[in-house]
């Protein structure tokens, strides 16, 4: 069955706060989306790949990758950016949805993603354990609950589908969620975690970008 990547990186970086779109930002001499979208491709186990980037800058951005990726306009939410180009693969029999902003995961992790797929699991989600105790806190700033840490993981991308799942979840759901798999664990279906990896890492704030660089710089990433 043919695998599709889809690359949501139509986001603004806010937090980053960069002169330029986060997947824009360079990373010792190449761009985050570049490095994503050669991540997906060294890992031989997609078939093509889709990005997903603000509309104006569509045209620049397919100049600057391999012919055979497909570039589309994201819209205002993230979730609004997969649904542009779930539009753009329909192919597909497996779907991965991979931040652009994860611009240093290990192609090793991609073809994991597809194994688990192939294996049967219809939604994969890489996981990591968290590090800080995580508690629920009210509008007021108020501490309402402390989940125990050893049931909690904290999830990267690529997050892998089967290509109808996903589709039946983003047709069910008009609202946003901050994973895809959210949005598939809503239509009943079941979530399959597999081991992450630290360099995965999504780069969100200054001192992501900094570790990146130097990740980069040491020939780590
Ligand atoms: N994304 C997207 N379309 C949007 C918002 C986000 O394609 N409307 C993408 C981003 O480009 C990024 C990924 O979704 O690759 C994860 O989002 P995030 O890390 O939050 O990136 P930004 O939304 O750009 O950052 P911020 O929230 O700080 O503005
Ligand atoms: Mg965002």
């Amino acid at each position: 069955g043919a695998v599709v990547a889809l690359v949501p990186a139509a986001g603004r970086g806010v937090r980053l706060a960069e002169a330029m779109p986060k997947a824009f930002v360079d990373l010792g001499g190449t761009s985050m989306l570049t490095r994503a979208v050669d991540g997906l491709l060294t890992s031989g186990a997609v078939d093509r790949v889709v990005v997903i980037v603000p509309a104006e800058l569509c045209e620049s951005t397919a100049t600057a990758l391999p012919p055979e990726v497909t570039v589309v306009a994201g819209g205002a939410e993230r979730t609004d950016s997969v649904r542009a180009g779930l539009a753009a693969a329909p192919e597909a029999d497996y779907i991965l949805v991979h931040d652009a902003a994860r611009a240093l995961t290990p192609p090793a992790l991609v073809a994991g993603v597809v194994d688990a797929l192939r294996a049967g699991h219809c939604a994969v989600v890489p996981v990591l354990p968290v590090v800080d105790t995580i508690k629920s806190v009210d509008s007021d700033g108020r501490v309402t609950g402390t989940p125990e840490r050893s049931g909690l993981r904290a999830v990267q991308t690529p997050q892998g589908f089967a290509a109808d799942v996903l589709v039946r979840a983003y047709a069910a759901s008009g609202e946003l969620a901050t994973d895809d798999a959210g949005l598939v664990e809503r239509i009943g279906e079941t979530v399959t975690c597999i081991d992450g990896h630290p360099l995965a890492f999504k780069i969100t704030t200054p001192l992501d970008l900094t570790l990146a660089r130097a990740l980069v710089a040491e020939g780590a990433a």
